[in-house]
């Protein structure tokens, strides 16, 4: 997909990567952009600078979100790209058992990562179908591909959103609808909290602006995986090849980290 004279929505784009994302996508000359976030403030503050539009919104809530779609495709006649962007990361102990990690992080997760994308599908898919075009860009996480020790619930639900996407990708590619996820390592973003990042910083952490200009690319190519650190592409071919060797890779990672200090 060629963004020029595009409409995209972004959601979790008064932040990080979704910024990045918007900052790049108004380069390329995108037709309408519509910013979404909790943060309706700074959204509003983002719409200003690049020249779109921003809903304060939950992604969790499917009426609003729904609304969003509706009320974007009446002023722009259509949205080609809907990138799910929003996120959020809830460190572990370990003992995810136990009250680290309670249900309601759990549920948390799932709908942030997994729910939005669906209601975002069910809200932009049959005016895609209609038309026989349209594209989703998921950002999920390496976490979803290949797992992450001390965040349970992030790397459970990443891996789910993952599985929503390839079943969104084969049940509507021959409707003309296009998927990709994008899967970094770690990003400099407020969801990094100035840490290294652990496990997800060890091949190095890239900027939200570095991840567009792949993003910009992967939708070119419309690459089903769109991977800005390149070394997760044989991380996970090395999975597929040998799972019981690469869950003893991961133990041993494990044990070279330390547990995250917790609020
Ligand atoms: N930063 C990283 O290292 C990294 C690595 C891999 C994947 N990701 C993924 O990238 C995406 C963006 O994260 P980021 O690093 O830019 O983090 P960030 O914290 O900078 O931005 C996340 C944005 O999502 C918004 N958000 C959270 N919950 C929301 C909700 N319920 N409804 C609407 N908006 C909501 C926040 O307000 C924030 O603006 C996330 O899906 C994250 O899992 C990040």
């Amino acid at each position: 997909m060629e963004l020029r004279d595009k409409v995209v929505v972004v959601t979790g784009g008064a932040s990080g990567i979704g910024t990045g994302l918007c900052r790049r996508f108004r380069e390329e000359g995108v037709r309408g952009l519509v910013i979404a976030d909790l943060n309706g403030d700074v959204a509003a503050d983002l719409a200003a600078e690049v020249g779109g539009k921003s809903y304060a919104l939950d992604v969790r809530d499917e009426a609003a979100l729904a609304a969003m779609v509706a009320e974007t495709e009446v002023e722009f006649g259509q949205i080609d790209l809907f990138c799910s962007n929003a996120g959020i990361l809830n460190l572990d102990d370990g003992n995810f058992w136990a009250t680290s990690s309670p249900n309601e992080i759990w549920q948390r997760n799932w709908e942030v990562h997994v729910m939005a994308h669906i209601y975002a599908a069910r809200a932009c898919l049959p005016d895609m179908i209609r038309r026989g075009e349209g594209y989703f860009l998921h950002t999920v996480s390496a976490a979803g591909l290949l797992t992450q020790p001390y965040t349970a619930a992030y790397a459970t639900t990443k891996h789910a959103a993952i599985g929503f996407a390839e079943s969104l990708a084969i049940t509507h590619g021959d409707d003309g609808v296009k998927v990709s996820c994008l899967c970094p390592q770690a990003v400099d973003t407020a969801m990094l909290g100035g840490t290294d990042g652990g496990a997800a910083g060890l091949d190095g952490i890239l900027s939200p602006a570095q991840v567009a200009e792949v993003v910009v690319q992967g939708l070119r190519e419309e690459s089903f995986l769109i991977l800005p650190h390149e070394q997760v592409e044989q991380y996970h071919r090395n999975k597929g090849q040998d799972y019981n060797r690469w869950i003893g890779g991961m133990r041993k990672l494990r044990r070279s980290m330390r547990p995250p200090t917790l609020p």
